[in-house]
């Protein structure tokens, strides 16, 4: 595992993303929402605004996870999110962009499997990591090999993600995610932690047992992560 403390985490990460569409222009992108790479969706736009950017016209997206139970269009479902943040700016047909169809839980995980296996596997995973260690929605206790399907969240991780809804009652209570042996199996791991808030949960991952209790610690299982942290977020380590 590559461990990069820095001050750019965001351009670093734009930079790691730009030369994979350069070198493969069909390449597939696992992208995360969440507050931590938002940064580096921010920096892609700018670069691609300036004419700078790598042509994003053969890439496939597919998004780590899904909230179940709102409706379709909803602002804070992900797939909304991820054209709002990145591929919509990027001029990324919304066609080419993957996500867990929430419409139909049950079967919605092997389909995202097979979707994904069909598209020749993800190339780059973006990942953030939760408070309390959870990769995707995989919560403590997931399975370390597990495959895309519905979770329930924690109330800690409804309260953390509360704030981009009115209140923690509207966050929903199930999630669809990939789970940790899906994104095993992505060829590079790319995860950005930024705050004191992630301290613990980074130490965890990167220095404490691999263990499902830090779903995050499956980083040390793949041989090509790369863990971009700001100083507050190493401070654990
Ligand atoms: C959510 C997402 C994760 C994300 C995590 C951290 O629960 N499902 O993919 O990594 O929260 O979010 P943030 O980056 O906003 O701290």
């Amino acid at each position: 595992m590559e461990v990069v403390i820095t001050g750019v985490a965001a351009e670093l990460a734009a930079d790691a993303i730009e030369a994979l569409m350069r070198a493969q222009p069909s390449a597939v992108l696992g992208l995360a929402t969440g507050s931590s790479p938002l940064s580096t969706y921010q920096e892609l736009v700018r670069r691609h605004r300036a004419g700078t950017g790598p042509s994003y016209g053969e890439v496939r997206c597919f998004t780590l996870d899904e909230y179940v139970g709102l409706p379709v269009g909803h602002p804070e479902t992900y797939r909304e999110t991820i054209f709002r943040e990145l591929t919509d700016d990027l001029g990324i047909d919304r066609d080419r962009v993957a996500s867990p169809d929430a419409g139909d839980p049950q079967h919605a995980g092997s389909r995202y499997e097979a979707a994904i296996v069909a598209a020749g596997g993800v190339d780059l995973q973006v990942l953030g990591i939760g408070a309390d260690g959870h990769l995707a929605f995989n919560e403590p206790g997931s399975s370390l090999a597990s495959a895309t399907r519905m979770k329930t969240l924690t109330d800690q991780t409804r309260r953390d993600n509360a704030r981009f809804f009115g209140s923690v009652d509207e966050v929903p209570r199930h999630v669809l995610t990939q789970g940790l042996g899906t994104i095993l199996r992505a060829r590079h791991l790319l995860m950005i932690a930024t705050g004191a808030g992630k301290a613990a949960a980074v130490a965890a991952a990167v220095e404490g047992p691999l263990s499902a209790s830090c779903p995050a610690s499956v980083l040390q299982l793949h041989p090509h992560a790369t863990v971009l942290l700001d100083a507050e977020a190493a401070s654990g380590l």
